[in-house]
């Protein structure tokens, strides 16, 4: 755990942080380990941290995701528990970071989620925070809506003893920013934002707290100047495989076999299945790869639909693009878009980015999927020339 090396003595701050007196004692110490510092708060606005006066401060923060959890969540005990792992055994100093990286629809936001509703409760963590990671600008603002939950749990922790949010808004490096009730002003400056949000988890025993980076898949604005670098964890969710550098990376594949049949039988709502549905439940998920959110897709399908397994096999081979694009009317946690539409959305970005590598992926859709000889990519005289290659020996 991190401690300051100063001591707090309650006399209403007044004294200046001395370097050779030290805030790890033992009462604080446990206090500190419940999440609940009850001496003093701090100033974290002048260049540093500075005792305040003699008030509680609490580490803890209500759990207040984006999205609900999944009652349909299946699985992926195995990749839950790695997290846990890495975490507990984290040894190098530093946030650690853990990205859970793989392909769009594999259940990536999914894990992160169940992760931070389980643990929460297992009082793992004080608090967790979840950062929409699209843009710079929805990093911003998740920043901003951590502060003002910061802010509002420190008014509620205060309580029954009176507070104003002055004063808070002091403690806590934002005075300036918020109003009279508490309100951060929507056109703070993000980089003050960023730069309290940043103090206060580096507060010292302020070490159970755990920040969500989800969907950090543009990688172009440099994600990880917005890691905080001390103090909890951070966990990742990417479509991206360049994380090794600075995180553990886990690559996620589909779901296991048995577990993504009885996804699909369950949301197909099939609850108590023949052996023929249970194999053909088995086809249709082989089919979609094990990937969940083209399985969740068809379940709903089914059922919308109100059509036998068999028929949707049917209604695969026939009109796969069809069968699997259409929204369902309930039960959709995963915006607007199917598996259809996300693989055309990444494909369009593939060829934004470079038409050669959208003309080899589009070719390798047609090939069976292993094996592919690298001697299709190569023309005669050694030049690299995949596109006209491809064409002259399949002449599509
Ligand atoms: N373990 C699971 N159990 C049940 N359903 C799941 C599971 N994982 C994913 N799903 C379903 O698949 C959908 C897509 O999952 P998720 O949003 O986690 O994918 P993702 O990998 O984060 O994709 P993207 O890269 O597009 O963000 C979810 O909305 C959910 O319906
Ligand atoms: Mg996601």
């Amino acid at each position: 755990m991190d401690v300051m090396d100063f001591t707090m003595d309650g006399d209403e701050g007044e004294e200046e942080p001395s370097a050779n007196t030290t805030f790890n004692n033992q009462r604080n110490h446990t206090m500190m380990q419940a999440g609940i510092v009850n001496n003093p708060t701090f100033n974290i606005t002048q260049g540093g941290i500075h005792p305040m006066k003699k008030t509680k401060f609490s580490y803890d923060v209500s759990l207040d995701l984006p999205f609900p959890r999944n009652r349909n969540f299946t699985s992926r005990r195995t990749e839950l528990e790695a997290i846990d792992i890495y975490f507990s055994g984290y040894a190098y100093g530093g946030a650690p970071i853990y990205a859970i990286t793989g392909t769009g629809g594999v259940g990536k936001t999914q894990i992160a989620l169940e992760y931070a509703y389980t643990r929460y409760a297992a009082r793992r963590f004080t608090a967790i925070f979840w950062i929409s990671t699209a843009t710079e600008e929805s990093i911003q603002g998740s920043f901003l809506e951590i502060m003002q939950q910061i802010i509002d749990e420190q008014a509620r922790a205060s309580w029954p003893e009176p507070f104003d949010y002055e004063t808070i808004g002091m403690g806590l490096g934002v005075s300036g920013l918020i109003d009279g009730n508490g309100r951060i002003s929507r056109d703070s400056d993000p980089s003050l934002i960023q730069s309290a949000l940043f103090n206060w988890f580096k507060l010292p025993g302020n070490d159970k707290w755990l920040l969500i980076f989800d969907n950090a898949d543009d990688l172009s604005f440099g994600v990880d100047k917005y890691f905080p670098n001390r103090g909890g964890y951070i966990l990742v969710t990417s479509r991206r495989p360049e994380f090794s550098h600075c995180a553990e990376q886990a690559n996620l594949d589909g779901l296991d076999e048995e577990s993504a049949t009885n996804l699909l039988l369950h949301l197909a709502r099939l609850r108590s299945p023949t052996q023929n549905e249970i194999q053909q439940a088995t086809e249709v998920v082989k089919k979609l790869g094990f990937l969940p959110l083209a399985i969740t897709h068809a379940g709903c399908f089914i059922h919308e639909m109100n059509i036998p397994m068999k028929e949707y096999l049917r209604y695969y081979d026939n009109t796969f693009k069809e069968a699997q694009s259409k929204i369902p009317k309930v039960g959709w946690l995963y915006r607007e878009d199917t598996a259809v539409t996300t693989w055309e959305i990444s494909f369009a970005e593939i060829q934004k980015q470079d038409e050669q590598a959208a003309a080899i992926l589009l070719t390798c859709g047609y090939l069976r999927c292993n094996n592919i000889p690298e001697t299709l990519w190569g023309s005669e005289d050694g030049k690299y020339d995949p596109v006209f290659e491809i064409q002259r020996k399949f002449i599509f």
